[in-house]
């Protein structure tokens, strides 16, 4: 679910027009709804309020620090992947006791801040970086249990992103709560489980939904509840996807005798999932068609110079023309945190709704600006 729907023919975000938005602001845009945010996260995190737990958002979808504050005032801890989004999680108030440091290679500075933090965990993924990482805690006089400076307080697992279907969950979680009986009887004292995030969303109107989080929760309940342990979650995708929209302006109809294009002015540069993964956006024009509009097959392409540039392909759409909105739903997870300026494009700006007010939460990049990073040697 989320909160954006059409007002008075118009698509609003929460009680504000995203027409109006981009009256003040231009086109493209990423625009995020607060009452979306928050409930998904209260859904979630509420799945699991019968149990000891804790929801660390997965920093990686999308880390606008005004996203992020929004979450941290209800209590979402975070899941980092990197020393910038560390950083992220501490400006947005998040406190260390509720931050996890995952991925597969931190570096060594990454592992000193994370000790020097003070965080309530870092997932090991390799021996080598448990050993990286016990030289590291050691030096700094951390002294625990057999590794020195370690101390295991407990197991991770995710297994994928965009997951529709609660077996795959079941059969992993199956398999770490065995595991975790192994370490208990090798002496580890086991405190918590990581069940990693995954949790698929509907990107389709209308078609079948995936589990929702109680759904999720029974299973994840049923395969710990004898584990005594605290359950922790790093959910992304589910807290914030539906929770934002791509806003882009039509430039062009160009028709062919076998294809119809709709060239608009956002691009692959300012959401690649569509070309990265072949991902499905639902894109709706921002002014509510009049009941039997005619429609066209059309790609939505951007003005990038690629083939991959696009986001949709032969997709039925209400007909366009030149200067209307339309919106890409759905985009509010790894849309902006992917975007980038190739071609020379500014840096995509994003907007965060709450009821009737709305703000700039990170301002378009502007080509001046990214002109002005570029260094001339001093041969040229
Ligand atoms: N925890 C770990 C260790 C992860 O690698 C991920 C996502 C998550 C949590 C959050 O997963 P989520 O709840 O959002 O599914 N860029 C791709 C998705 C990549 C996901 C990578 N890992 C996309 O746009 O579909």
């Amino acid at each position: 679910m989320h909160h954006f729907a059409y007002r008075d023919g118009v698509l609003h975000a929460e009680a504000v027009s995203v027409a109006t938005i981009a009256e003040t602001i231009g086109t493209p845009f990423y625009c995020y709804a607060s009452a979306t945010l928050e409930r998904h996260y209260r859904v979630f995190a509420g799945a699991f309020a019968d149990v000891p737990s804790l929801v660390c958002y997965a920093m990686k979808a999308n880390s606008n620090q005004a996203v992020v504050a929004t979450l941290a005032r209800l209590g979402a801890g975070a899941d980092v992947v990197s020393h910038g989004e560390l950083k992220r999680a501490r400006a947005a108030g998040i406190s260390p006791d509720k931050i996890m440091f995952s991925g597969i290679g931190k570096t060594a500075d990454e592992l000193a801040l994370a000790v020097d933090e003070g965080i309530l965990c870092i997932n090991v993924e390799s021996e080598p970086e448990l050993t990286s990482l016990s030289t590291i805690a050691a030096s700094k006089g951390r002294n625990a249990e057999k590794l020195l400076g370690i101390r295991v307080v407990g197991i991770d697992l995710h297994i994928g992103s965009q997951i529709t279907e609660l077996a795959p969950f079941d059969d992993a979680f199956a398999v770490l709560s065995r595991l975790v009986r192994e370490l208990r009887a090798d002496g580890h004292a086991i405190e918590h489980v990581d069940l990693g995030g995954g949790l698929g969303i509907p990107y389709h109107d209308g078609s079948e939904q995936p589990p929702l989080p109680a759904a999720y929760a029974e299973v994840a309940k049923r395969a710990t509840r004898d584990l005594d342990c605290t359950l922790i979650f790093e959910p992304g995708r589910i807290i914030v996807g539906n929770a934002g929209i791509l806003l882009t302006r039509v430039l062009y109809l160009k028709r062919s005798e076998t294809r119809n294009f709709v060239i608009v002015d956002a691009a692959m540069n300012d959401l690649i999932r569509p070309t990265l993964y072949n991902a499905f956006h639902e894109v709706r024009p921002v002014k509510e068609p009049a009941k039997g509009a005619s429609r066209i097959v059309a790609d939505v392409v951007g003005p990038v110079c690629e083939s991959g540039d696009f986001l949709a392909l032969d997709r039925e759409i209400d007909e366009p023309s030149p200067g209307d909105l339309l919106a890409v739903m759905s985009a509010g997870a790894y849309g902006a945190v992917l975007s980038g300026t190739y071609n020379t494009r500014a840096l995509v700006p994003e907007v965060l709704v709450k009821g009737s007010r709305w703000a700039l939460v990170r301002p378009r990049v502007e080509v001046e600006e990214l002109i002005a990073r570029d260094r001339l040697p001093g041969w040229l």
